[in-house]
């Protein structure tokens, strides 16, 4: 028997951190969009736990405990006290190490494959918190459309989105680790007062109206100063998508991607073709939002 699900990337529309925790993370206020851009984890029976990767980047996928999907399958496994055997095939779409949750996507795929494959009839509740054991963008993944994230982000409101919404995504030369990224924002903050994160009202209101202009002029990532510190090409990508009319242009969550909101479908397709043409990116992805949470095909 074999079981294949379905499972959107995200982009931050609004990510306010807060200063480090105790326990090293940061509260946040963290607006998550899914958009259409997948990955397909399929789970089969195997003698034993078995990943295997394709897809651009998947090269830099580990295949081994380290890779979120299989983590995903041991922590169901061990809920339900059975053995993890199945093999999951992650074809990968959504870009590697590029801060649009591909490897939460995988884990949140995994553990809803090998739910349905194991017939475990564990409550939504319950795949919810393996989600957020796993990692703080996960449970969105499992979700999809939008949602507001507190806490380390895994604490979710759901949110009404009025329409929809064109994206373009430029994929960097290279990745950058998410720790790394929220330890410089760290370096960067110190020194100064850093107020506690709170969802922006014209931010919602821009989603749940379907308003994309209002949505231009809400976007904000707290993380971009410490990613561009880090990436500092980036810039040149961000300017060459605004001069090719995006309304707004953004780091997505840790970056290196960057995102940009277009006027409209025909637009993101000539900024796509405006960023790839200006070398500043590796390649240039046109999306459209909100997307579907992990879906069984
Ligand atoms: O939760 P997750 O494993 O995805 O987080 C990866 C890393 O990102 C954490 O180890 C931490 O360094 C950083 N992080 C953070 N605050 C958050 C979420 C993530 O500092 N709210």
């Amino acid at each position: 028997m074999q079981v294949t699900v379905r499972v959107p990337a995200k982009v931050n529309v609004q990510l306010a951190v807060g200063a480090a925790r105790p326990d090293g993370f940061h509260d946040l206020a963290n607006v998550f969009l899914a958009v259409g851009l997948y990955d397909e984890v399929t789970a089969t029976t195997a003698p034993e736990l078995r990943i295997t990767c394709d897809g651009p980047g998947s090269e830099q996928v580990p295949l081994d405990e380290g890779n979120l999907a299989a983590r995903a399958a041991l922590a169901l496994a061990g809920r339900y006290g059975r053995e993890a055997a199945v093999h999951l095939h992650i074809a990968k779409d959504i870009p590697v190490a590029g801060g649009m949750a591909g490897g939460s996507a995988d884990a949140a795929g995994a553990l809803l494959a090998c739910d349905t494959l194991w017939g475990t009839g564990a409550s939504r509740a319950e795949l919810l918190d393996i989600c957020a054991e796993l990692g703080s963008d996960v449970p969105f993944s499992l979700v999809g459309g939008a949602a507001l994230g507190i806490g380390r982000g895994e604490q979710l409101t759901e949110l009404a989105v009025g329409g929809g919404f064109d994206w373009v995504f430029a994929v960097a030369d290279g990745g950058l680790s998410t720790p790394a990224v929220y330890r410089e924002f760290d370096r960067l903050a110190e020194g100064r007062r850093i107020p506690q994160p709170a969802a922006s009202e014209g931010l919602l209101k821009a989603l749940a109206a379907g308003d994309r202009a209002a949505l231009a002029g809400a976007l904000s990532n707290d993380l971009q100063p410490a990613a561009l510190s880090l990436f500092p090409s980036l810039a040149d990508t961000l300017a060459a998508g605004t001069a090719a009319g995006a309304l707004a242009a953004l780091v997505s969550g840790s970056g290196p991607t960057t995102a940009f909101l277009a006027e409209d479908a025909a637009a993101a397709h000539r900024i796509a073709e405006a960023l790839t043409a200006s070398g500043t990116c590796r390649t240039a992805r046109v999306a459209t939002s909100p997307a579907p949470g992990a879906t069984v095909l």
